[in-house]
Parts: structure tokens; sequence; C-alpha cells
């Protein structure tokens, strides 16, 4: 009884690592899933495939370890944040696709609110702004879309959830309908100083309350597993958003520490301890973790398009075979071009909040070839991470420690870690687990099993890999990332 399995369900795949009681992992699989683009700036999963990776690979890695369920003392679930699904609460069907967090067709719906003057009372609450990619206008698209579905919430025959809350449904067999203080803080309906759902929201959003989940802390007692699934019924003791799990990973457990991790996306945050430090440079306040009903703030900056560019090489350029072929071909771009790639295929997030920007590309010339895109591709996720952190530092004092941890896919490139330290002009450290997500809501689920000792002691098996330090002269990196503003700027104009 002394592993953990650590769910792990993402914007393209899901995942299952399983966790010995020394949080090393032991085996792990991975399955990926359709996307469905129904429309432009529409993004769609099938309920159905989320739930099946889901059980597909946590059986998989159980078998791969060799052990029995038995061995499993609880399971975490981390996941894609914001994510919007609506059920039956009788059969267990979807009424409908789940809206993905990418999804930008709230964008008009979001305008009006905005001009109709409710973003300030919608921050205040929920430290988020008026934007099509929470969940809360998603949920109100899908009560006004989908025929009957608002008088049969008010009826209370239909729950909503995140995909923590979803998956939970599923793993219960319909008998938990929950989820953590961290997901509920993305769905723009939460009370993230009260720790409530919000009344005045709901009310104005047309929501009724009997659609909503109870919220949880994030180590806390989230019910068990149907037996018929792995045999035995296995407790889930740890739910957090994947971004919060990260920052749990990564031992951000004090106030000023940060963490970026790149996934499809960019997620910065930034510990605020017991203060929810309200931004004055747009970015998000969130909830970090709840540990014992205590809430840890963050602040976050929140960047749509970070992994995903490099998938945009592969698949839609087909310039590269593998993500592991830009550092080649970015070593050996032309410094003689400048050539700048503003990513903003679905929309601008921090701190522009653009959704019906798209992307740009600026500076080419007749000798721009594969080598310029893919290093314009790495550095925009370099520029990017500065531009969220410039707008830490003006909320936050000096941004913190001023010392970056990084984690997630793109991090294995040493060309891109390179970039984003000399951009920011700031240390980046890279631990030696970088799949700081699964191991973060491993230890909640642990924590909550009395397996695993206090977040202090956990923090001091936190350890550093490499730490790439700032080499590029101050001079330099300014004008680069004058640049780099100029483009943004030319981008959100054009739109
Ligand atoms: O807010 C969206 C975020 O949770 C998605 O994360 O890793 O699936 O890109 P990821």
């Amino acid at each position: 009884m002394s592993h953990i399995l650590a769910i792990d369900q993402g914007t393209t795949s899901s995942r299952a690592i399983l966790f010995d009681q020394a949080l090393k992992p032991v085996t792990s699989a991975q399955e990926e899933f359709p996307q469905y683009y129904p429309a432009s700036g529409w993004v769609e999963h099938d309920p159905a495939d989320l739930w099946a990776t889901v059980a597909g690979t946590a059986r998989a890695a159980i078998e791969r370890a060799g052990i029995g369920a038995e061995d499993i003392a609880a399971i975490g679930i981390t996941n894609q944040r914001e994510t919007t699904l609506l059920w039956d609460r009788s059969t267990g069907q979807p009424l409908h696709n789940a809206i993905v967090w990418q999804d930008r067709r709230t964008a008009s719906l979001c305008t009006a609110l905005k001009e109709a003057g409710h973003e300030p009372m919608i921050t205040a609450r929920t430290g988020l702004l008026l934007d099509p990619y929470f969940s809360g206008t998603k949920l109100k698209w899908l009560l006004d879309t989908v025929g009957g579905a608002r008088d049969r919430a008010r009826r209370g025959e239909l729950a909503f959830g995140t995909v923590d809350t979803w998956l939970m449904w599923n793993l219960t067999g319909g008998r938990v309908h929950a989820t953590d203080a961290t997901n509920a803080a993305r769905t723009m309906l939460y009370n993230i100083a009260e720790n409530r759902w919000d009344d005045e929201i709901l009310a104005l959003l047309d929501i009724p309350a009997a659609l909503l989940p109870e919220v949880r802390d994030c180590a806390a007692d989230f019910g068990v597993t149907r037996a018929d699934l792995f045999g035995r019924e296995i407790p889930i003791l740890g739910v957090a958003g994947d971004q919060q799990a990260a920052t749990v990973g990564q031992a951000c457990f004090h106030p000023s520490m940060m963490k970026s991790t790149y996934g499809t996306g960019c997620f910065a945050l930034l510990n605020t301890g017991d203060q929810m430090v309200p931004s004055q440079n747009r970015l998000l306040t969130t909830i970090a973790y709840r540990l014992n009903g205590q809430t840890t703030y963050a602040l976050e900056g929140s960047i749509f398009i970070a992994g995903a560019v490099v998938q945009w090489l592969r698949d839609g350029l087909q310039i590269i075979r593998s993500a592991a072929e830009t550092q080649g071909l970015a070593e050996r771009a032309d410094p003689a071009q400048e050539v700048i790639l503003v990513p903003a295929f679905t929309g601008l997030g921090a701190p522009w909040w653009r959704p019906e920007v798209r992307g740009a590309i600026y500076g080419l010339t007749r000798n721009s070839g594969p080598a310029e895109f893919a290093r314009a591709a790495l550095q925009s996720v370099g520029y990017q991470t500065r531009d969220l952190l410039e707008a830490m530092r003006a909320d936050w004092g000096a941004a913190g420690d001023g010392v970056l941890r990084v984690d997630g896919g793109m991090v294995a490139s040493d060309w891109a870690m390179q970039f984003l330290s000399d951009i920011l002009g700031a240390p980046v450290d890279r631990p030696s687990v970088t799949e700081t997500t699964a191991l973060g809501v491993a230890y909640l689920a642990g924590l909550q099993a009395g397996l695993q000792p206090p977040p202090e002691d956990f923090a001091n098996n936190w350890a550093l890999e490499r730490r790439f330090v700032p080499g590029m002269d101050p001079g330099l990196r300014e004008k680069k990332y004058a640049a780099w503003k100029r483009a943004v700027a030319a981008t959100m104009a054009a739109a």
C-alpha cells in the first residue's frame, strides 16, 4: 500500500504515472486523443475520450509495474483547467462535447459583459478577467444552446464539472460530484476571497447553483474508485489543476517563489502566500493550493501557445519531424536575420487578453527558411515569458527571488532555456524531475494518505539539474525585447 497513481489529464493526451513511496516514478503510460475544431477558434474534446484514455493509461501504468491494486494507497488527479463539461446526473451522459480552455466561442459574450461594466466585480471576486478562457461563459453558452438544458439544470438533473470533476464522477461511478479549490478558482464562478460559489456571478450568467460540484481542499477525501475498475476500491486523495500541481511539484511553497510550465501553453505562477494580490498589470489572481482550509494564493500569467508552436512547425509547416530538431535548427539560424513570430494562433493571453488577434510573422527575407522559423518559434516562448515577468515585477516588487523554476516538455531544449534566461536577464532553474505536474499531485495524495511529510520536508527533496544564467549583453537584450514589443503592438493593431 505504498504506491501512488497520478492521473494527468492534459490538453492533447492523458497520462498516468505510478510513483513509489519515495515519489520516484516507477512506470507510466500515455495516450493522445482527437481534438475537434468545429469552427474557427472553437476547440472541443469528446468526454468519452477523456475518460477512456484516463482509464486505459491508469490500468496500463499499474500493469507495467507488475503490482496489484492493493499496492496503491491513493490516486491523485491533475488536469487541463477551465475545460467545461455538462452531463446528466442519472445516466452520466454528456449533453455536449467538452468545451476546451482554448475555445474562443464566447468572445463576443465576454465583450458584451465587459461593455456592460461587469469586469471589475468579476475580477474582485474571482481574480480573473472577462475572457472566454474561463469556464463561466462556456457553461452559459451550453445552457443557452443545448435545448432544455437550463430548465433541467434548475431541476437538479444535470451536473457541471471541469475535467477533474468529470473524471472523479466516472472513477467513483457517479457517487462523487466534487472539485478542488484550484479548479474551482478557474471557473470564473468561484469567489476566491470567501471560498464559495458566487451567487451574484451565477445570477449574472443565469447559471443554476444546483449544477455545481462541492469544493474541497487539494489534499482531501474525494471518495473511492469503483471496485471493478482496478480490482479494488482505491481512495482519491489529491486533486489540483495542472499548473497548480506543478507549483506544488516545484516546491514553490514560499511567497516570491515562481515556476513556469511549458506544455501546450505556458503558465507562470508566483506564490503570494496568504495575500490575494490584485494585479494592476492584467495578470490573474488565483489559488495556488488549499491545504487544511488554508488558501495560498498566486499571481498567474497565462500564455496560450508555447509548446504548441513547436507542434505547428511539425504538423502545420512540416519543417521538422520531431520537437528535438528545433534546437539544431535554431543554432544554425542566420544571426543577421531578426525574424519574429507572434504566435497568437488562438488570440493573446496575459497580459494582453485579446481573443480576436491572430498570429503574425515579421522580418522575413528571401533567405528566411526553416532555421529562422524554428528560432523565431523558440524565441517567441522566451519573449512571452518576459512579458509575464515584466507584469509580475510590476505587481510584486522584484518578482520574487528572481529565479524561475521551469518544467514541461519544452524545457528539454538547452537552447530554448538559455535564450529564456538571456531575455529575462534572470536565472532559470531546471530541476532533475521535470514531471512536476504529476509529482505535485502524487505528493498531495500522499500527504492526505499520511505517506508524505509536510511541505517543507518535501521541498528539501527538490533537486536542481541545471541552472541557466544570462549571458546576453544587456544592450542587445533590451534591443531584442523592444523589437518583440513592436511586433506584438503591430499584430494587435492589425486585428
Ligand atoms: O489552463 C490550461 C492549462 O491547464 C492547460 O495545461 O499542460 O494541458 O497545456 P496543458
